[in-house]
Formats: structure tokens, C-alpha cells, sequence
């Protein structure tokens, strides 16, 4: 499994790599739109630090202006950037087109496995659904990354679960069948930090403390 975090903000992004074992980081235009900034400052100072991949969701809509703006940011960025394309007929075909050329891409906002399948056909490298968001919808999300798993099974696309919004999300995605999972800086945070391991922490520091005192 591999762990990405999903946020645009440089000092999110900044924490959760240097941690040395957080592969990459998701953006969307959201994500971006909040910081404020430029997408092309944004993508130079997230690649500065040294993901592994570093995924990049287009704000263009139409299909020549969404390859020009990969193709601008991929300039910056280098190899490690991976088109995040939505699951639309057009996103599907640029999609296929960036594939054909060897890039590594992956299509995100994925709700139903028969997008996975179109994705897998198109040459994609990863798939993301949007568990919460699909959740919210009326769609069962952990449901929906079970039966893209099942359509997937024996093809070499990976799925990474997105839209987690706790830690029983990222465990439930997991065991549905997700390869990977990208998540907030908060969540990351969470999964790392078990109150009951702090609790623990707080109770060896104590002991150690009340020993030191004693002498
Ligand atoms: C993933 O790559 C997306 O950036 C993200 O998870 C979208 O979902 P959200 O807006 O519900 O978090």
C-alpha cells in the first residue's frame, strides 16, 4: 500500500513528506484554488520537495486546452507528474491519448466500475474513486471500491481511494480491495496518531518522570 496526501498547501505537503514514507501528493483545482496561488507556483514548489508522483487534476475543461496545461505542467514538474483526469467520455479519450505516449495517468472522480473498465482499456495506471463523496451521493462507497476491485481483478490498474474523510474509511477502502489510499493532512495525522497510543506515551513519560524524581 502506498499513502499519498491529498492537499495543495505547502506546509501540509511540506510535514507529510518529510516523514520519508508518504509516496506522493493528490491536487485538485479545489485544493489549489485555496491556496491562492498560481497552479504553475504551486506544482514548481510541491515538486521542489521531492514526491514520488505528483498528481495534477487540469482546471481546463476542454480537451486541447486540459493537454496544453499537462503538457505546461509536466514541463515543471517532470516525469513525476501524473495527469489526474476526470471519468468523462472526453477525459477518457485524453486520457488514452497521454497513455499511448507512455505517460502515466490516472482517472479520478471514478463512481462506477464500469469506468474503471473503460479506464483499464484506455491505458490508465490508477483509478480513483471518491468514497465519501459517493457515500453522500446515495452510493455505497466501500460497495463501489469492492466491485472496481472485482472488475479490475487480474488487470494491472491500481486503485487509490479518495474523498476519505476518517480513519474507518481508510481501514474499510482497504479491505474492499483499494491498492492505495490519499488522504488530508488531519486524516494522515489520525492514522498515525491512536489516542490510546498518546494516552501511553503520556503514561511512560509519567513513570519515567516520577523515577527520575525519586532518585
Ligand atoms: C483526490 O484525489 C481528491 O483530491 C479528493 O479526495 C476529492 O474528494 P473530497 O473533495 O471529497 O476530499
Amino acid at each position: 500500500m502506498a499513502v499519498y496526501v491529498d492537499s495543495a498547501d505547502l506546509e501540509e505537503v511540506r510535514e507529510a513528506l518529510s516523514a520519508g514514507f508518504v509516496r506522493g501528493v493528490t491536487t485538485n483545482p479545489a485544493l489549489i484554488a485555496r491556496t491562492g496561488r498560481k497552479p504553475e507556483e504551486i506544482i514548481a514548489a510541491i515538486s521542489e520537495l521531492w514526491p514520488e508522483e505528483l498528481f495534477y487534476q487540469p482546471f481546463s475543461t476542454g480537451a486541447e486546452e486540459a493537454r496544453e496545461e499537462l503538457e505546461r505542467m509536466r514541463d515543471i514538474a517532470g516525469p513525476i507528474l501524473v495527469p489526474k483526469i476526470p471519468a468523462t467520455w472526453e477525459g477518457l479519450k485524453l486520457l488514452s491519448e497521454l497513455a499511448g505516449k507512455g505517460w502515466k495517468c490516472a482517472l479520478t472522480a471514478v463512481y462506477s466500475p464500469l469506468q474503471a473498465l473503460l479506464a483499464k482499456e484506455a491505458g490508465a495506471f490508477y483509478v480513483i474513486p471518491y468514497v465519501n463523496r459517493a457515500t453522500r451521493q446515495g452510493i455505497d462507497g466501500m460497495e463501489l471500491v469492492a466491485q472496481i476491485s472485482r472488475a479490475l481483478q487480474g488487470s494491472k490498474v491500481q486503485i487509490i481511494a479518495a474523498s476519505l474523510k476518517s480513519v474507518e474509511e481508510v481501514l474499510g477502502v482497504l479491505s474492499c480491495g483499494a491498492h492505495h489510499v490519499t488522504v488530508p493532512w488531519p486524516l494522515l495525522k489520525a492514522m498515525a496518531d491512536h489516542p490510546l497510543s498518546l494516552q501511553a506515551v503520556e503514561e511512560f513519560a509519567r513513570v519515567s518522570n516520577s523515577g527520575k524524581e525519586g532518585k
